[in-house]
């Protein structure tokens, strides 16, 4: 009954499993996969929900890229200096998922290829099956920091059924890496030999690691190829239950044009983008810097508990340039997913590596944003767990 498109097994991992069944009997967990903004206490909920007021909204007047008003300030916002971003490279979604969604369409017929980072953000893959489109993987590798493996990604160009595009995530979820200016170079001469755009998701673009002064890099500005940069209120602003994304354009004038046209047509089938958060943009982008002052006080707080935890070298925290996770290393005595379970023993939730496509050596992931004194005792009875581990190896 059911298409091809969703998996055919909708079981839960082991993990998740064990999870859900503590959860739905209420036993105490300390979470450390939190990481809804407005489950955290750091956004203005009242002050947002006001800003959707605005009488203009009782009138529908249904644009498919999205109101003028609000792709300009989303333009004057996230424009780059040296090449501003034009309100008509501006396209309006109800989320970054709809984005990807919007793109795959776009960009892809069902059976062709695009090709994604791993470890990387886990919705890319349904997303991509959702739209029939086949999604291959290139690595990052950590060695000291996360370096893009470029022949891997070559090979995968080469191997994939008509691939027709390639995702960077930066900064990277969960890794926080960002690649370097030859690793951009290099990825978008590739791209420009095999015809390939590029998708940039740069939702946490707005939130370097606490020490990092310069703005992290984006793709935004002159680019050679197609390019498709997102963004979008859930992080910028900590508001996912506004529903409203971006996807600015850049790339070659012609190509800008067509995929507008493209887009435009797209967005015209599901009008999803709502009126009242459309006007309420201007106001909402205006004050996202207290939630982002709040935000990086609490990165800044759980980074320095992890450090604490992590100082006697049983369990490596990962260097990063930016977002909302922080990646833990552990010792390779257990794959990501038993190291997972063992602590759900202990009442402590950590997301096994696996989840973001990791491979080999046990990692996981927690999200900067837990509360932090879960986060603190958390972490003290994951080094505890590792060293009882140590001394029985
Ligand atoms: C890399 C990345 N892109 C996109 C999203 C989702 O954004 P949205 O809520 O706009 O769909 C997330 C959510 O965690 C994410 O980690």
């Amino acid at each position: 009954m059911l298409s091809q498109r969703l998996p055919q097994d909708l079981a839960p991992n082991p993990w998740a499993h064990r999870l859900e069944q503590r959860r739905a009997r209420g036993e105490p967990l300390l979470d450390l996969i939190s990481s809804d903004p407005t489950h955290a206490g750091l956004v203005d909920a009242a002050g947002a929900l006001a800003a959707l007021a605005d009488p203009r909204a009782a009138r529908h007047e249904p644009e498919a890229c999205g109101l003028r008003s609000a792709r300009q300030v989303v333009a004057a916002s996230f424009s780059v200096p040296d090449a501003a971003t034009s309100p008509e490279d501006v396209v309006l979604t109800a989320s970054t998922s709809e984005a990807y969604a919007h793109l795959f369409r776009l960009l892809a017929d069902p059976g062709e290829t695009v090709l994604a980072p791993a470890p990387s953000y886990p919705l890319l893959e349904p997303l991509a099956a959702l739209e029939g489109v086949r999604l291959e993987s290139y690595r990052l590798r950590f060695e000291g920091r996360w370096r893009l493996d470029l022949d891997h990604l070559r090979a995968a160009v080469d191997r994939a059924r008509s691939p027709r595009a390639v995702v960077v995530v930066q900064p990277n979820h969960p890794t926080g890496s960002c690649l370097s200016a030859s690793e951009v170079d290099a990825l978008e001469e590739l791209c420009q030999q095999r015809g390939l755009a590029l998708i940039a998701d740069e939702v946490f673009g707005e939130f370097p690691r606490p020490g990092i002064c310069a703005p992290l890099p984006t793709m935004l500005g002159s680019r050679r190829v197609p390019t498709f940069v997102l963004g979008g209120l859930s992080k910028s602003c900590g508001l996912p239950q506004l529903k409203l994304a971006w996807i600015l354009l850049a790339g070659p004038e012609a190509a800008r044009r067509r995929a507008r046209a493209g887009l435009e047509w797209i967005a015209d089938a599901f009008l999803s983008v709502s009126s009242p958060v459309q006007h309420a943009l201007p106001g909402l982008l205006a004050g996202r810097g207290a939630f982002q002052a709040r935000l990086r006080e609490r990165l800044e707080s759980n980074l320095a508990a992890l450090a604490a935890a992590s100082s006697g070298g049983d369990v490596e925290l990962l260097p990063a340039d930016g977002g909302w996770s922080a990646v833990l290393r552990l010792p390779a005595l257990h794959t990501s997913e038993e190291w997972a379970l063992r602590l759900l023993e202990r009442d402590v939730v950590a997301y096994p590596g696996d989840l973001f496509d990791f491979e080999d050596d046990a990692w996981l992931v927690v999200s900067l944003l837990a509360e932090p004194a879960a986060l603190a005792e958390g972490a003290a009875r994951l080094v505890t767990a590792v060293r009882e581990e140590l001394v029985h190896a």
